[in-house]
């Protein structure tokens, strides 16, 4: 029998919290099931170096069967070579008195190079998936610098948005998540993404669907409108639910095994494809629903062969579109932003590349 080709994957961040729920769940096979063996390449600067030597050594100690090798280092051009599959994780957070544009800006700084190198060293077929944030805007400015790896391949973490809604929907139906289906998250992971039920539904008894919003008005029972729980509970939960998990667990402490979670889930339906449902990713647009061409929007999306589609002939309501333009519009200042700082060409990605 023939052993199967490792799968190359680098973490940067490694050392950080995400980076620790993280990687022994790829390495004990979550990400591409248990028979693919992955070789991991864990980049961190030099002041996370001995974080991640150290979870570099418990990985060892797990004996994972599908975990072929596992390498620390600082450099980029080495921990990219040869990546098959790079999740950005490792990012400068927001200080205390830090403005958006200072956290681009450093960041930035971080995205430019980390393209570049992907460029230069990792693999043909390389997916990368940005993690830090501000996750969508440090997407488009790693594809930037990447020239020779399609767009498409870049994409932005907000299937942990998506989850965040699938799980109170969920609780609120009092039903399992895996029987709720296409839900979406619109626009830019930050306060501004649109969590939006309307082309949703629930698993009902042998085998129906009822859609979710007939299904949430009948759950809610009049004690209030759906239009109202939606503007006022729904959606103000999933998209400042970041915020309530610090505020939780310690100002320091930020959704770490969450945030692997859905850095998991994202992968493995990129490379294994979805099912009936679709899910939401960060993806550069197409133009599609009016977003601009070029800007790293989430929308619905299906992964057909190994590449993300999204979702077509959908037509939001007018309160939903409202919505999305005004994250779209966060987005677009935020790629006016780091062009004014000279870290995209100014017009980078409106005619498509
Ligand atoms: P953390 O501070 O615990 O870890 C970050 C790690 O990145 C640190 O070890 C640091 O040394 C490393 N790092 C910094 N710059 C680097 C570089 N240039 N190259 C390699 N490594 C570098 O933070 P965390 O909790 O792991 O979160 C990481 C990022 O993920 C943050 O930006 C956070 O806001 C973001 N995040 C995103 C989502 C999402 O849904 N998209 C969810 C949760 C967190
Ligand atoms: C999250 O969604 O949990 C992260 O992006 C962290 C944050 O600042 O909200």
């Amino acid at each position: 029998m023939s052993t199967p080709t490792p799968v190359t994957v680098t973490v940067t961040g490694a050392g950080g919290q995400i980076g620790y729920a993280l990687l022994f769940r790829i390495a004990s096979g979550a990400m591409f099931g248990p028979g693919t063996p992955v070789r991991l390449q864990l980049l961190e600067i030099p002041a996370g170096m001995k974080s991640a030597e150290g979870t570099a050594l418990e990985l060892q100690d797990c004996a994972f069967g599908s975990l072929a090798s596992v390498e620390v280092t600082s450099d980029p051009s080495r921990g990219f070579e040869g990546a098959n599959v790079a999740l950005l994780v490792g990012s400068r957070p927001r200080g205390a008195g830090m403005e958006r544009g200072d956290l681009l800006a450093a960041n930035g700084a971080v995205f430019g190079p980390q393209g570049a190198a992907i460029n230069a060293h990792a693999a043909k077929d390389v997916r990368v998936l940005v993690v830090g944030n501000p996750a969508n805007t440090n997407a488009l400015i790693a594809a930037a610098h990447a020239p020779d790896v399609p767009p498409e391949r870049f994409s932005a973490m907000t299937r942990l948005d998506h989850n965040r809604a699938l799980a109170q929907l969920a609780r609120t139906l009092d039903v399992p998540v895996a029987g709720i289906g296409n839900v979406i998250i619109w626009g830019n992971h930050s306060a501004s993404q649109v969590p939006d039920i309307s082309h949703g539904w629930v698993q009902g008894p042998e085998g129906t669907r009822r859609p979710l919003p007939q299904a949430l008005t009948e759950a809610l029972g009049g004690t209030c409108s759906l239009e109202s729980w939606l503007a006022e509970t729904f959606i103000p939960r999933v998209a400042k639910r970041g915020a309530e998990i610090i505020a939780v667990r310690g100002s320091s402490s930020a959704a770490s095994a969450s945030a692997a979670a859905a850095a998991i889930d994202h992968v493995h339906d990129w490379v294994s494809g979805t099912t009936d449902s679709w899910t939401s990713a960060g993806v550069v647009s197409d133009g599609s629903y009016g977003v601009p061409r070029g800007l790293v929007s989430s929308f619905p999306v299906h992964s057909r062969d190994g590449a993300w589609q999204i979702q077509q002939g959908l037509e939001p309501g007018a309160e939903v579109r409202a919505r999305i333009s005004a994250s779209v519009s966060e987005l677009a200042e935020e790629r006016e932003m780091v062009a004014s700082m000279g870290l995209i060409e100014r017009g980078h990605g409106r005619t498509g590349r």
